[in-house]
């Protein structure tokens, strides 16, 4: 009875908290219908392309008298930019890399493109929130393909072992069942705390916006889960979980079988929930390839004076006397220029942003010192992109993903991999993703006529190449290349015993990249592929609460995957925590409304139609 009572307590509490700032924060019209306008045609011209996502730091392509200045254009970066140009801030992105969008960037070679960091999406059903949210920033410019119901294959173990997922409210859940006979109860109980999560997950968000001295009060007194059970969700591995729902080995690796460098036992339920409910409705490809991010992102910034410039690396974050940032310098040639803002961003995640941008005495300030001990650099990736000859049809392509593991016990196989030195690495990578990004996208062939492509990742050490961080791209030596490439053909001699059909249709030798390839292009002091590590600590109540936008240094804020989660959906939402906090004004609010209106709209138009479908009758 004092438990319930409580419980109600602190939600009022919470409730009263959330009211505060709804009312207390100046109101910025962010959302709007006008800005949406007809998709327009695909843009294909390279030169058009360039003038938008190439374009080079200059002093004098630096707007005057900016509102914000962000550091880095990954889509964590140019959503918060975004949404802070929608609210008339004029706001300056420098990028590092020669051309803008982080992990969504694209690059050529030889008359193949291919992408980094991103193979698929969900949560782009008309009515979602990711939906409305991406056609605010995009004005409606952004396209999705869907990808087959059947969307990712998983195999352990032996081929035999086989597993298909398909998306579909009821149908996800159906699917599994008739693969897993007599494991109805577990399926459907694993099902009910995924959409628990789902549902819950909003929660997590408001750890990061409601003040601090709440969130101690709320862990405390121990009444934070009398809230909700998300957060015991969250703080419990996601092995314990499972283990009490099923024996079944298969069913227990299906559970958590998109990989992020975690075995099971060490991760967090909630994440490896959140990961499967993403693609419940659906799995998506962007048309027209990654790069249109960042392509249709960027009008947006301009439109309100504000400029996304490339190879413009940050070198430092300046911070006057009071101890409040108030811009930044960059490198251009041997030269640093400063750019002033009162608002900083970065999207550079945790690690970057205050061990390489901050002066030293800041750094150990033990506000910072203690945020850096919660968290660790998440694991690295290596990819090898294959250009094949032929179409998708000719060569029987589907844009259902692969995931491969080579026993269906991934704690061990995660554990035993990540501990193995640099010379045991070949002939035991257990693990392999496989997707055909070309055969997503429907104008793949009329950018690229003829040709295809395939995407192989696996998980890799940074400490396995950390021998040739000082050297430079393309000049690392023969002990690099020969690593690099007997690892690329191990994957692809793997990728080729499921697709035998595309042996002698290898066009180019495979281009490969390792941890370090990611620290060049994507700025990740690691090589990590998602940023900050996505273990248990990183979702304990504290952890949660501490990484948010704000940051210990007055007018510093972070933006991307380093305050929400991984993923395309996770760095945006991290863009929408960071210009809330930057605004002042929980934009979650006005996007909630946004996203209610089209549901109803939709209900009225199903309506409708189903009354003129009588009348014909
Ligand atoms: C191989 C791979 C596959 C993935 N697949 C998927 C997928 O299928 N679906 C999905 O949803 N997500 C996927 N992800 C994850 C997703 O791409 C990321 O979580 C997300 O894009 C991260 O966005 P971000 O804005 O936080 O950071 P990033 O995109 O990493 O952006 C950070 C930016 O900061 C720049 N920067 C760094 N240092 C500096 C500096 N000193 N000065 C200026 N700029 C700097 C970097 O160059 C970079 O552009 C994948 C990631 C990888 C690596
Ligand atoms: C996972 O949780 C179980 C049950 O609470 C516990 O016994 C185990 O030690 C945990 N594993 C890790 C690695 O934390």
């Amino acid at each position: 009875m004092w438990w319930w009572q409580l419980g109600v307590f602190s939600c009022v509490l919470l409730a009263v908290v959330v009211i505060f700032f709804l009312i207390a924060g100046q109101r910025y019209q962010v959302f709007n219908e006008r800005c949406l306008k007809p998709p327009g045609p695909l843009v294909t011209d390279s030169k058009k392309r360039d003038a938008r996502l190439k374009r080079g730091f200059h002093v004098d392509h630096i707007p005057t008298a900016l509102d914000a200045v962000v550091i880095g254009s990954g889509i964590g970066g140019l959503t918060a930019a975004a949404l802070l140009s929608k609210a008339g801030k004029r706001v300056l992105v420098l990028e590092q890399h020669d051309q803008a969008g982080g992990c969504t960037h694209t690059f050529q070679n030889k008359g193949f493109e291919f992408d980094v960091g991103i193979h698929y999406l969900g949560q782009l059903h008309e009515t979602s929130l990711l939906k409305v949210a991406l056609d605010q920033i995009t004005e409606g410019q952004l396209q999705f393909t869907r990808l087959e119901q059947h969307f990712d294959t998983l195999i352990l173990g032996q081929p035999d072992e086989e597993y298909h997922i398909h998306a579909g409210k009821t149908e996800m859940a159906a699917n599994l069942k008739k693969q897993f006979p007599g494991e109805e109860e577990a399926i459907d109980e694993f099902m009910r705390l995924v959409k628990l999560a789902s549902q819950r997950a909003p929660l997590i968000a408001i750890l990061k916006i409601i003040p601090y001295w709440l969130v101690n009060f709320l862990i405390q007194t121990g009444l934070l889960h009398s809230i909700s059970s998300v957060f015991r969700l969250a703080g419990t591995n996601h092995s314990a979980i499972m283990s009490r729902l099923t024996q079944n080995k298969d069913l227990q690796a299906l559970s958590a079988y998109l990989f992020y460098g975690v075995p099971p036992k060490e991760s967090s339920f909630l994440i490896n929930a959140l990961l499967i409910h993403h693609y419940k409705r659906g799995a998506y490809y962007p048309r027209g390839g990654a790069s249109e991010f960042a392509f249709h992102i960027i009008p947006v910034i301009q439109q309100a004076g504000g400029a996304v410039l490339v190879r413009a690396p940050v070198q430092s974050i300046l911070v006057n006397q009071l101890g409040k940032a108030y811009g930044v310098t960059v490198l251009k040639g041997q030269e640093e220029i400063e750019v002033h803002a009162p608002v900083v961003i970065s999207n550079t995640g945790i690690f970057n942003t205050f061990q390489k941008f901050l002066p030293p005495h800041i750094q150990n300030k033990p506000e910072i010192q203690s945020l850096l001990g919660m968290v660790r650099h998440g694991m690295g990736s290596f990819l090898v992109f294959v250009g094949l000859d032929g179409t998708k049809e000719e060569l029987g392509l589907v844009s259902t993903n692969f995931w491969m593991y080579k026993s269906n016990d991934l704690d061990s196989l995660m554990e035993r991999y990540s501990t193995l030195g640099r010379d045991q690495i070949l002939g035991n990578i257990p693990m392999m993703f496989i997707t055909f990004p070309s055969a997503k996208d429907p104008t793949a062939d009329l950018r690229h006529p003829g040709k295809s492509c395939m995407t192989l990742l696996t998980m890799a050490r940074y400490e396995w190449f950390e021998e040739w961080k000082g050297t430079n791209l393309g000049k690392r030596g023969r002990d690099y290349l020969d690593l690099k490439n007997s690892m690329a053909q191990e994957l692809l001699d793997w990728a080729l015993t499921i697709f035998p059909q595309l042996r002698n249709k290898v066009l180019i030798i495979p281009e490969s990249a390792t941890p370090l390839t990611n620290a060049h292009y994507l700025g990740a002091p690691r090589g990590e592929m998602y940023g900050a590590e996505h273990n248990l600590e990183r979702f304990t109540p504290e952890t949660i609460a501490r990484t948010r936008p704000q940051t210990p240094v007055n007018g510093l804020y972070l933006t991307g995957q380093d305050v929400f989660c991984n993923g395309i959906a996770g760095a945006l939402h991290g863009g929408l925590l960071c210009a809330s906090a930057v605004l002042n004004q929980i934009l979650y609010i006005d996007l909630l409304k946004k996203t209610w209106k089209k549901k109803e709209k939709v209900r009225e138009l199903l309506k409708s139609n189903l009354k003129s479908q009588c009348r014909t009758d």
